[in-house]
């Protein structure tokens, strides 16, 4: 069968198909597999308890049931408007409304099926082929103010890839009082001297903060910098907030959040833990609401209605927030202070430094000097049952051919259970271990 150049762009392999591929292999497996390499969240009890009591009470309170004697409408059985559930998108604007002074209205937020729903239209929007007032066209690119940045991003241009990223500057910084730590921090100097930004030829800024893959989390400095630039520039700022604030809030530097008319602003229900409904939330000006809205109506009708009615009651008393900061946030703080702690142990006397965790569900090891690649790294721990990314799909508009930095690197998810987490890093380590003793 032939597929149209279309089809050919998204049937190709990517990084993100095999990383999907992998992860749903590994939990169909009868063999047992360290899984740190997919972006799942945690089960965390109390969190799960909170979902089921509120499955159950949607099932008794009506939302799965249309009555055919009533003429108000149930959402499971109506499509919602393109736009997104009416209830949740109304509940939402109050709840951010009680808890940041960014005076939203209903007409600020769309809902798409999950984030990266979200992503697929706005880089869509403001990436690839414009014209200009003289109707030349014009190429515009996606800006990657700090890459690493997240995978997903990279194949999602319907025609062509459009990004232009900025590498980072690397800092070695302690964590707890402890070396062998560092974090990235944005080149502002190679940003504002590309010629893409100075020549008009960048659509939008983006980032992820907390950022996967690394757990780095952008400064308010930085971010304030950006947004700035993104003003001067007359492009939108997005942020992902994937993992930010102030749900599910898996950050432990102290940030604050902003939205103005020129961010958009990115939420997802999968990291509270619920990856299945397929919930993003899109916070921005009515004119890019108005956009998303459009294409919700082509590509999906309407966007699902269940994650919206699981969260409705969530937003309007607040639990999604207390869920957040009691339950999601101290858990994964937990798991990060155990995988520092079990990767000190196996790899303490070898050349890895740890990106400073702070947030997201993800660890970000860089083995300095390793003598082979970490595509080959992913191979060999895969065959020994444990599943982890390496870097080099981290780079969405960046040749890593020679970049040394992006061919160290693995992402390690740290939100598998205890056990999983110490054989998968006990594997990690012997193997690592192995490849620096044998190159000596
Ligand atoms: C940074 C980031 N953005 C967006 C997404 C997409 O999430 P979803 O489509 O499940 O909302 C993910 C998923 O792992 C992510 O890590």
């Amino acid at each position: 069968m032939k597929f149209s150049k279309f089809g050919q762009k998204f049937t190709q392999p990517t990084g993100i198909s095999q990383l999907m591929d992998d992860l749903g292999d590994a939990l169909k497996s009868d063999k047992p597999v360290n899984m740190l390499g997919g972006g799942n969240p945690a089960r965390i009890e109390a969190v799960n308890d909170l979902f089921l009591e509120t499955y159950q009470a949607l099932g008794n309170d009506g939302s799965f049931r249309e009555d055919i004697n009533s003429t108000a409408t149930t959402s499971m059985a109506n499509y919602s408007n393109p736009q997104g559930d009416a209830a949740f998108i109304e509940a939402l604007v109050g709840f951010f409304n009680r808890h940041y002074d960014w005076n939203l209205t209903v007409d600020k937020i769309a809902l798409t099926n999950g984030s990266q729903n979200a992503f697929f239209y706005l880089f869509n929007l403001f990436g690839g082929a414009f014209s200009d007032e003289k109707s030349k066209s014009v190429d515009k690119s996606i800006l990657l103010p700090l890459t690493p940045e997240y995978i997903g991003y990279s194949d999602v241009h319907i025609e062509g890839q459009h990004f232009t990223a900025v590498l980072p500057h690397i800092d070695e910084v302690t964590h707890d009082g402890e070396a062998g730590f560092f974090k990235y921090r944005v080149d502002f100097d190679a940003l504002e001297n590309l010629p893409a930004l100075k020549e008009g030829r960048i659509g939008a800024i983006c980032c992820s903060r907390p950022t996967n893959p690394t757990g780095n989390v952008l400064t308010d400095e930085e971010m304030a910098r950006l947004a700035e630039i993104a003003k001067r520039y007359d492009v939108p700022l997005i942020i992902d907030n994937a993992y930010g604030m102030p749900f599910p809030n898996i950050i432990y530097s102290d940030v604050t959040l902003n939205w103005d008319d020129n961010t958009i602003l990115c939420f997802s229900l999968s990291k509270i833990g619920l990856p299945g409904v397929r919930t993003g939330i899109i916070v921005a000006a009515p004119e890019v609401i108005a956009a998303v809205s459009a294409m919700n109506a082509v590509v999906n009708l309407s966007p699902t209605r269940f994650g919206a009615s699981i969260a409705t009651p969530l937003v309007k008393n607040d639990a999604i927030k207390d869920l957040s900061d009691n339950e999601i946030k101290p858990f994964y703080q937990q798991q990060a202070k155990t995988a520092v702690t079990l990767l000190k142990k196996e790899l303490g006397d070898y050349p890895l430094v740890i990106h400073k965790p702070e947030g997201a569900i993800f660890f970000w090891l860089w083995f300095k000097d390793l003598p082979i690649t970490t595509l080959e790294l992913y191979d060999i721990l895969k065959e020994k049952g444990t599943l982890i990314v390496p870097s080099q799909y981290f780079f969405p508009g960046v040749d890593v051919s020679d970049y040394q930095h992006a061919h160290e690197c693995i992402r390690m998810s740290i939100a598998a259970d205890e056990d999983t987490l110490a054989k998968g890093i006990a594997v990690i380590g012997e193997v690592v271990r192995k490849l620096y003793d044998e190159a000596k």
